[in-house]
């Protein structure tokens, strides 16, 4: 465990984890001062090569901006024709694998015995000064202990009386929505959804839920970590303040068990009230991790997904009029759209030993990043991989969820989610009209939008 780890946990029961953060941020802007924090790399976007110019040791596919110029389509076929198992030195994060054919990557997403997903599942390290540790990023057993205190509350029976509510505040958001004007999809249903949401499942007042989004964002956006554009100055204080609302929320969710209340079926609920997490606050970089993990693992994988679909079937129309004139493929379609956006690129893990994978020598401790963006579009696995099929069989087939031990536990949910907001934009709309070209994360990890425009049509 690291030192600052186990300094914070000492600690953690007389001074409160924000205060910490706040500690941790002016030891590094002092670290900064005297020239010995690491520097904070920063990249500025610039038209990226076409792939068949570069010698295929130069490609890079972590470059931030690749998924904005419209170009990593080209980049991972030319790997997974090429070099399904590709090595690159010289990147900004550092050397590392790429793993670009569907079933190599399912075959280093279940060895969790060769691969590890610790210390972090992005391509780069984290930000200096801030260990924060999370389940995604563990190993069996410790991971399996984790996970299984929180997995409750995405279980069959809470998502049942989730239903209810999620359908309620979709047709609310849908029904606000003006018609035959201009309105931003991201923000307007996207981000208004999944907000709504996850105050639920965290259960967050309500009317700060917006916070959360702002959180999530900047969790998924440090250039250390993803290649994004957020400063440490606005990092940490956005991490003081997760630190703060949640210590109270939890802290309130204490008292009630201790009153001897029935717990309710929220994840800060759920965690306080089980042997294995019960103590997470005194744990603070466990804590933050955690929190991060379920704030930005419900956030902005299905928000993309909401905007995702919406530019499908934009480019394929025939697909909306299959969909009118048949909403019983809905579900069907809901696996389409996620295996079409997969809204997170990769997931990297590191080589536990030295492994031989598709005819490359893996060396114990190299970085190896899945791609699962490029696993969904090999046609070695996937029938027509760039078209959008709504009636696709076997479209549950994709790889956007990861497998083994760490496969997302929140996909019901999310699939949930996305089906009910169809069945009632069906109900509601016509048309979506995509007005412009929508704007893109700047990322390596988080294939997302920042904004589209379109236009609604009202159903006769
Ligand atoms: C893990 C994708 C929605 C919570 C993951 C992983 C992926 C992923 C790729 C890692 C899988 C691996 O390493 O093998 C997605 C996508 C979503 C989505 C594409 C929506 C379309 C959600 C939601 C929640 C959630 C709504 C909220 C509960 C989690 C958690 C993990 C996870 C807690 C960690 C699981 C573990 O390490 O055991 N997700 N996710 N996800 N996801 Fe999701």
């Amino acid at each position: 465990m690291k030192l600052q780890t186990r300094a914070m946990n000492l600690s953690a029961r007389f001074v409160p984890i924000q205060w910490q953060v706040r500690a941790a941020h002016l030891a590094q802007q002092a670290l900064e001062r005297v020239g010995l924090a690491p520097q904070t790399p920063k990249f500025s976007e610039h038209p990226l090569p076409d792939v068949s110019s570069l010698a295929i040791e130069d490609v890079d596919v972590s470059n931030p901006f690749l998924w904005r110029q419209g170009l990593w389509d080209a980049y991972f076929r030319r790997l997974r024709n090429e070099k399904p198992v590709h090595f690159q030195q010289n990147s900004a994060f550092g050397p590392f694998w790429s793993v670009t054919r569907f079933s190599d990557i399912l075959f280093v997403d279940k060895r969790h015995d060769l691969f590890s997903a610790e210390p972090i599942i992005t391509l780069g390290d984290q930000p200096a000064g801030l260990a924060i540790e999370t389940f995604i990023a563990m190993d069996p057993p410790k991971h399996d202990r984790q996970r299984q205190a929180v997995q409750g509350v995405v279980a069959p029976k809470n998502l049942r009386e989730l239903e209810g509510l999620i359908r309620q505040r979709t047709q609310d958001v849908l029904d606000q929505l003006p018609v035959d004007e201009p309105i931003d999809w991201v923000n307007d249903v996207s981000i208004e959804l999944t907000a709504r949401m996850l105050a639920t499942l965290l259960d967050f007042p309500y009317d700060q839920r917006r916070k959360l989004v702002y959180w999530s964002d900047l969790a998924a956006a440090s250039p250390e970590t993803t290649g994004g554009d957020v400063g440490r100055d606005e990092f940490f204080p956005a991490v003081a303040d997760v630190a703060r609302s949640f210590s109270m929320l939890w802290r309130e969710k204490e008292a009630l068990r201790d009153s001897g209340e029935k717990p309710g079926f929220d994840v800060i609920s759920m965690m306080v009230n089980n042997e294995d997490t019960k103590d997470l606050i005194h744990r603070p970089m466990e804590f933050l991790g955690n929190l991060a993990l379920l704030i930005v693992g419900g956030n902005d994988t299905t928000r993309n997904s909401m905007t995702g679909g919406v530019l499908a079937l934009h480019k394929f129309p025939k697909e909306f009029d299959k969909l009118k004139a048949n909403p019983a493929l809905i579900p069907n379609m809901v696996s389409e759209i996620i295996r079409w956006q997969t809204p997170l690129a990769y997931m990297r893990r590191v080589a536990k030993k030295d492994v031989e994978l598709n005819g490359e020598k893996i060396r114990k401790g190299d970085k190896v990043v899945m791609w699962y963006a490029s696993g969904n579009r090999d046609e070695r696995a996937i029938d027509k991989p760039d078209q959008f099929i709504i009636d696709r069989k076997g479209a549950r087939n994709h790889l956007s969820f990861g497998f083994g031990v760490h496969r997302c536990m929140g996909n019901r949910l999310a699939e949930m989610q996305l089906r009910i907001l169809w069945e009632e934009v069906l109900a509601r709309f016509d048309q979506i009209e995509v007005l412009d070209e929508p704007e893109y994360v700047q990322s390596n990890f988080v294939r997302g939008y920042t904004r589209m425009m379109v236009k609604l049509t009202k159903k006769n």
